[in-house]
């Protein structure tokens, strides 16, 4: 099965993700538009410094005697690395350069505006009737280093934005989502015998309808649970009557009816009639533990309640029963009392009726839940025990029974996520049967 994604980590990963691609986008067109508006800038940085050398130029050669030395205007400073230009005249003879003029880098003289060459950006002008020609040069790497600046002053701020959002993100989803890890903590906490409604608390309004649903399904759940607990009930108290009835009308006949057929008739109506009560009986037994009602909303004291079921048998058979319980109010599980008492009724009367007549029972319950009952007898074979769990199975015996006792307590210890372990010979023993179910220990209420 596929782990479940994480609903904070998507939100998270995915925002600053679309936050990192809307960053770029905007940093690709801000940059656009600032290399556009750079050019626009040094273009008029430009054409105003050509406006200003031209009459300049013009005057200094026109005050010159000899007009063809060239002469080269020092640099305001010696690492002037902005523009050079040179002033020409119509037969290309340089008359005035700036410091670092490289002639190589003008274009023809003809050039009149703006013009780019690979490696420069050039503004051409006349004076004088065409007689006089400026040209300005500028590095294009000039421009491109500011180009640069400016889209990596644009793209820093990524650095610091992609951790900080990822945190920010993380930490406002983690906000946003504590009422519903609120509200999953209440479903794992309240355990499986707990079917009362779930408050959800300040739950979104996305989720509320889940809880509303889930709580619903709770509450349906719990009806028909509780309805099948009281039909099961109720059958095995409507039958009980009727049978116990015909069975006293029963014994009244056999008691009245003089010796003969119609007596030794009436006494096996009678035996026919007790083993059709204890059919039904365990037939309702099954009802429950089938029902899906045997586990407790409240942990129940299982050593008091097994106390009370050995008591119980105790009066009813000759085979000694040995129980070795824990002080009552020290072993706590979350299984319905009748249903514990089943199930530790079965097991018990089973090692009595099915056992070595002469030998004691053993009946343990540990500390940590673990309910064991040893009897001594014939060792049932690996292979019969297997099946000993299935309804109507029984392996040989010669006492009376229908081979649904190990079913009940098979389908109780399911229910409440226990689990039956049987052994023949009992462990520790070279004969006998041994039952062993491990509860789950919970703490009492
Ligand atoms: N403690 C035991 N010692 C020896 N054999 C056992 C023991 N418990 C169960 N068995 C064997 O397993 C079979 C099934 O037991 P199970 O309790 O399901 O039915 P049952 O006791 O025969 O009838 P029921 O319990 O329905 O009255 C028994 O018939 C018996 O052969
Ligand atoms: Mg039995």
């Amino acid at each position: 099965m596929k782990t479940p994604q994480s609903l904070q980590r998507q939100l998270v990963y995915g925002l600053t993700l679309g936050l990192v691609m809307f960053w770029l986008l905007a940093a690709l067109v801000s940059a656009l538009v600032v290399r556009q508006r750079l050019d626009q800038t040094f273009d008029n940085a430009m054409l105003e410094a050509a406006q200003r050398i031209l009459p300049l130029a013009v005057l200094d050669i026109l005050d010159r005697e000899e007009t063809i030395l060239p002469q080269r205007v020092a640099p305001l400073t010696t690492q002037q690395k902005g523009f050079s230009y040179v002033v020409r005249d119509s037969r290309g003879n340089i008359l005035l350069q700036s410091f670092s003029a490289d002639p190589a880098v003008f274009g023809p003289l003809a050039l009149s505006g703006f013009a780019s060459t690979a490696t420069h950006r050039l503004y051409g002008t006349s004076a004088l009737r065409e007689t006089l020609f400026l040209q300005i040069a500028e590095p294009l790497a000039y421009r491109q280093t500011a180009a640069r600046d400016a889209s990596v002053a644009l793209l820093l701020p990524l650095l610091f934005l992609i951790p900080a959002s990822l945190f920010g993100i993380w930490l406002f989803v983690r906000f946003s989502l504590r009422s519903l890890r609120g509200y999953g903590l209440a479903i794992e906490a309240r355990g499986v015998g707990n079917l009362s409604p779930i408050h959800g608390g300040r739950l979104p309004a996305e989720i509320r309808p889940i809880a509303d649903a889930v709580n619903y399904l709770l509450e349906r759940l719990r009806r028909a649970l509780e309805s099948e607990r009281r039909f099961a009930a109720n059958s095995a108290h409507e039958l009980r009557t009727p049978l116990a009835a015909t069975l006293a009308q029963v014994q009244r006949l056999r008691h009245d009816a003089p010796a003969g057929p119609l007596q030794a008739r009436a006494v096996q109506i009678e035996a026919s009639l007790k083993e059709l009560s204890r059919l039904a009986e365990k037939l309702m037994q099954l009802a429950k533990a089938e029902g899906g009602g045997v586990l407790a909303e409240v942990p129940q004291d299982l050593a008091m309640l097994l106390a009370h079921v050995v008591a119980d048998l105790q009066r009813t058979t000759d085979v000694p029963i040995e129980a070795s319980l824990p002080a009552p109010g020290s072993v706590f599980s979350l299984i319905d009392a009748d249903a514990f008492a089943i199930l530790a009724r079965n097991l018990i009367e089973n090692a009595c009726k099915h056992g070595a007549q002469d030998h004691a029972v053993e009946v343990t319950l540990s500390a940590s839940a673990r309910l064991r009952v040893v009897n001594a007898g014939s060792i049932v074979a690996a292979a019969e025990l297997a099946q000993l769990r299935g309804h109507f199975v029984r392996a040989g015996s010669r006492a009376e029974g229908f081979g649904l006792g190990l079913a009940i307590v098979s389908t109780i210890a399911n229910g409440v996520g226990a689990e039956l372990q049987l052994a023949s010979p009992a462990s520790g023993r070279a004969d006998g049967f041994e039952a062993v179910v491990q509860f789950v220990p919970a703490a009492p209420r």
